[in-house]
Parts: structure tokens; C-alpha cells; sequence
């Protein structure tokens, strides 16, 4: 069996490319899934990828295919300040959490500096732009192997 990856984006991260440019790059959401797969392909690991605009669907993925997961990379989108209950799903987990943001939401409005996810993931990366999700692939795969 190979060891898996679920890769999360929340809401509004469907828009990437066409979403606040100057804030967010150029690069659509699926261009990012598709280098985080080349990268993952060449490790052997397997990645599942969802995008929800809402929280349950998360919440049902995290369920499922998270639980199974040997690490979880996750841009929750706006549910990072207020999302509770994907906070609690994700704290159900004993797999990795890299909580990626693409903008440095500490430099923004004062509602993006809380995090209620942070406290339940392992580690963050904000404000690298869409390598942040690069970068928390890296992170796993140095840290807990490839195949
Ligand atoms: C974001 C930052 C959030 O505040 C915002 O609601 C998003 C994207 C980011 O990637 O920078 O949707 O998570």
C-alpha cells in the first residue's frame, strides 16, 4: 500500500488564478494539485486532493480519506479563523497537519492573524505564495519518508 497524502483546499480556493492576482499569484488550483503530484509521484506516495467551498464536504474528507492519511496538507481558505468544526476533525488525526496559506495573512486584516486550525496542526507556512504547498510536501516527505 502506498503511504498517502491528502491535500485540502476550503473555500474559495476554486478561484486561484482569477481570485485577487495581486494577492494570490496567477497559478489555478489545479496547476498547484498537478506539480504537488509530480513531486509526490516521484517519492511513490499517493495524493488526494478535494476542494470544497463547504465545510462539511471537508469535514466528511477528513473523515475518510484524511483518517487514512500519513500527512495532511491544508489551506482551509476563510474557515482557518472561524472553522470549528473542521478544527475538530483535523484534531481526530494523528497524521501530520501543514497549514499552508498563500498569502501572508499576518500582514493583512486583523480577522487573519487568528488561526483557529493552528493550534491542532503541526506547523504553518504563510505568505510563500502557492510553493507553500510545495514546500509542506518537502517537509513530509523529509520527515516521514516516501515509500
Ligand atoms: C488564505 C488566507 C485566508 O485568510 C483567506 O480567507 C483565503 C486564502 C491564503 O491562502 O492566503 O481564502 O488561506
Amino acid at each position: 500500500m502506498p503511504r498517502t497524502i491528502a491535500v485540502i483546499h476550503g473555500p474559495n480556493l476554486n478561484m486561484l488564478g482569477r481570485r485577487e492576482p495581486e494577492i494570490y499569484g496567477a497559478m489555478t488550483l489545479a496547476a498547484i494539485d498537478q506539480a504537488l503530484h509530480e513531486r509526490a509521484a516521484a517519492t511513490g506516495l499517493e495524493l488526494h486532493c478535494i476542494q470544497s467551498n463547504h465545510e462539511g464536504d471537508l469535514v466528511d474528507f477528513i473523515q475518510t480519506t484524511g483518517w487514512l492519511a500519513h500527512g495532511i496538507i491544508i489551506n482551509p481558505g476563510a474557515l482557518t479563523h472561524y472553522g470549528l468544526s473542521l478544527r475538530d476533525a483535523l484534531a481526530m488525526l494523528k497524521a501530520p497537519i501543514i497549514e499552508v496559506h498563500i498569502s501572508n495573512v499576518y500582514r493583512r486584516e486583523p480577522f487573519r492573524h487568528t488561526s483557529v486550525v493552528a493550534p491542532v496542526a503541526t506547523g504553518q507556512i504563510a505568505g510563500l505564495g502557492w510553493r507553500g504547498y510545495l514546500l509542506a510536501l518537502e517537509w513530509l516527505i523529509a520527515e516521514h519518508g516516501s515509500v
